[in-house]
C-alpha cells in the first residue's frame, strides 16, 4: 500500500491507507481531528466541509488519492483561538444551535470571503444551498457572513 503525502492545518503528514479513503476519514480516525463531521456521507449535507487548496469541497467525495499533494485546512485549523474573523462573527450572532453542521458551515463561509470579500444575499445562499441545517440557523449564517465580510484575508 502507498504512503500518501498533504499538508494538512499547515503540517506535512504521511498516511498509510487506501487510494480511495474518503478524506473525511484521514482527517477525523487518522488524524484525530474531530471537528469535521460526518452527515450523510453522500455530498449532499456539507457536514464534512474543508478547504483544500483555498476551495470549500465535501470530505466524505474527496478520496486521499485526490487530496495528496495538496493542502487541506480544516476548522481546526482557522485559528489558534477563534480569533478568526469568521470564529469571531459566529460567536457575535450566536449562530450555532446543536452545532453539528456548524464546522461545515463555517469553512464554506470562511471560502465564499476569501474569494468575495462582500458577497451579496445572492452569494451567500449560492455557498451555503448544499448545507444542511436540521436546526434552521440560516437566518443567523447570513447575518454572520455579513458582519465578517471584509474581515478575511
Ligand atoms: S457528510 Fe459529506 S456532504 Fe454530508
Ligand atoms: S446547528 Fe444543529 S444542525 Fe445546524
Amino acid at each position: 500500500m502507498p504512503a500518501y503525502q498533504l499538508t494538512v492545518n499547515g503540517r506535512s503528514r504521511t498516511i498509510d491507507a487506501d487510494a480511495g479513503t474518503p478524506l473525511l476519514w484521514v482527517l477525523r480516525d487518522t488524524l484525530g481531528l474531530t471537528g469535521t463531521k460526518f452527515g450523510c456521507g453522500q455530498g449532499v449535507c456539507g457536514a464534512c466541509t474543508v478547504h483544500v487548496d483555498g476551495q470549500a469541497v465535501r470530505s466524505c467525495q474527496t478520496s486521499l488519492k485526490e487530496a495528496a499533494g495538496h493542502a487541506v485546512l480544516t476548522v481546526e485549523g482557522l485559528s489558534r483561538d477563534g480569533s478568526h474573523p469568521v470564529q469571531k462573527a459566529w460567536i457575535a450572532e450566536d449562530v450555532a444551535q446543536c452545532g453539528y453542521c456548524q464546522p461545515g458551515m463555517i469553512m464554506s463561509a470562511a471560502a465564499l470571503l476569501k474569494r468575495k470579500a462582500h458577497p451579496t444575499d445572492h452569494d451567500i445562499d449560492e455557498a451555503f444551498a448544499d448545507h444542511i441545517c436540521r436546526c434552521g440557523t440560516y437566518p443567523r449564517i447570513r447575518k454572520a457572513v455579513k458582519r465578517a465580510a471584509g474581515g478575511v484575508k
